[in-house]
């Protein structure tokens, strides 16, 4: 297979994207979030991709939420995919860092209206007492803004979470999977790829 010759992770990972985007997958930016606690203890939850570059892979969230509360502690975190149809898997671990305020209200901004507001109403991974206090906050919110264009929240903002190791899977014939991994080398400021047993 040609993808087996790419140095680059990131070109691997662009090629598989772009065949999860143009397959009939729903959903190909879904990617789980695993971050740890001041503890040391994981969490992980799907969050959508909005961007990826040799940079890293940007996603956003409430920065008050669980996430963005561990993330602020501790820079470590992992990404993961699965493609069930290609039967791919992308694994990513590395270190999350805040994406610019200008970014992220570039971002925001593309977003639509009644999102904006979601953004602004959701108190994310706080106890909620009912669904009619949420509902009463986004008319409450809808009305402060009523006419006028809707700020990002400070509160809320974006990731880009920058790989030090990038694993791709492809399933194989009795359980015999590739996988292709890449590792970031701070000394040579190259990417070192190998294999892995299955
Ligand atoms: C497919 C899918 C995509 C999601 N995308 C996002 C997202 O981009 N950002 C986000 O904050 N939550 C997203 N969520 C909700 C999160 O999974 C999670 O419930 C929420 O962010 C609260 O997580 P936390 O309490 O661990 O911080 C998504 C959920 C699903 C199922």
């Amino acid at each position: 297979m040609a993808i087996e010759n790419f140095d680059d992770p990131l070109k691997h990972f662009d090629v598989w994207y772009k065949e999860a985007c143009e397959s009939k997958i729903k959903e190909p930016s879904a990617m789980s979030l695993a971050t740890v606690d001041s503890r040391g203890r994981p969490s992980v939850r799907m969050v959508l991709l909005k961007g990826f570059s040799d940079q890293g892979f940007v996603f956003y969230t409430n920065l008050n939420s669980r996430k963005g509360k561990d993330l602020q502690r501790n820079q470590n975190a992992a990404l993961c995919f699965h493609w069930i149809p290609l039967e791919k898997q992308v694994r990513i671990e590395g270190h999350a860092v805040p994406v610019s305020d200008e970014e992220a209200d570039n971002y925001f901004s593309s977003r639509s209206r009644d999102s904006q507001i979601s953004a602004w109403a959701s108190i994310q991974s706080s106890p909620l007492t009912n669904r009619k206090e949420l509902e009463k906050r986004c008319k409450d919110i809808a009305s402060r803004f009523e006419g006028i264009k809707v700020p990002r929240p400070d509160f809320w903002s974006g990731y880009r979470l920058r790989p030090r190791e990038i694993e791709f899977w492809t399933a194989g014939d009795n359980r015999l999977h590739e996988r292709i991994v890449y590792t970031f080398s701070g000394d040579t400021g190259y990417w070192k790829r190998g294999i892995k047993y299955p």
